[in-house]
């Protein structure tokens, strides 16, 4: 296991102390995440399904791991650019997986 999935691990646990409250995620997901995923994590969006974004409310959709959510957001993947341009750091792009996890409840 190399430090970076370590270093995340440790920052899930300690997040999970604190209160959920996703930091700035529901906004920034709103604003830039939402136009493919859905606000309401479906991915039911035009682009969400040209591009066959999961529903993030299934089990299915939810079978990626933390660690790979960081990485998606930050680096991109497909069709999905990296967010990491755009601002976005390792600590909240947690914070959006997080936010993510949530709509399966
Ligand atoms: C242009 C449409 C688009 C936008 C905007 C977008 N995504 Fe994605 N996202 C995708 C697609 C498509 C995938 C699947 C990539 C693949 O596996 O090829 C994906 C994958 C992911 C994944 C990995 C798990 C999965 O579903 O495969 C996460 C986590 C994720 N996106 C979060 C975000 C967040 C957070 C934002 C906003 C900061 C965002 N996405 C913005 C299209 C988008």
């Amino acid at each position: 296991m190399n430090w970076k999935i370590k270093a995340a691990m440790l920052s899930a646990a300690v997040m999970i102390a604190a209160p959920a409250a996703y930091g700035g995620a529901a906004e920034t997901y709103g604003k830039q995440c939402a136009s493919c995923h859905g606000k309401d994590g479906k991915g039911q969006t035009t682009m969400g399904k040209k591009f066959k974004a999961l529903d993030y409310t299934t089990a299915a959709g939810q079978k990626w791991s933390d660690a790979d959510g960081v990485k998606v957001i930050l680096d991109g993947k497909g069709k999905m650019k990296g967010y990491k341009a755009k601002g976005i750091d390792e600590a909240a792009a947690k914070d959006l997986v997080k936010y993510i996890r949530a709509f399966k409840k």
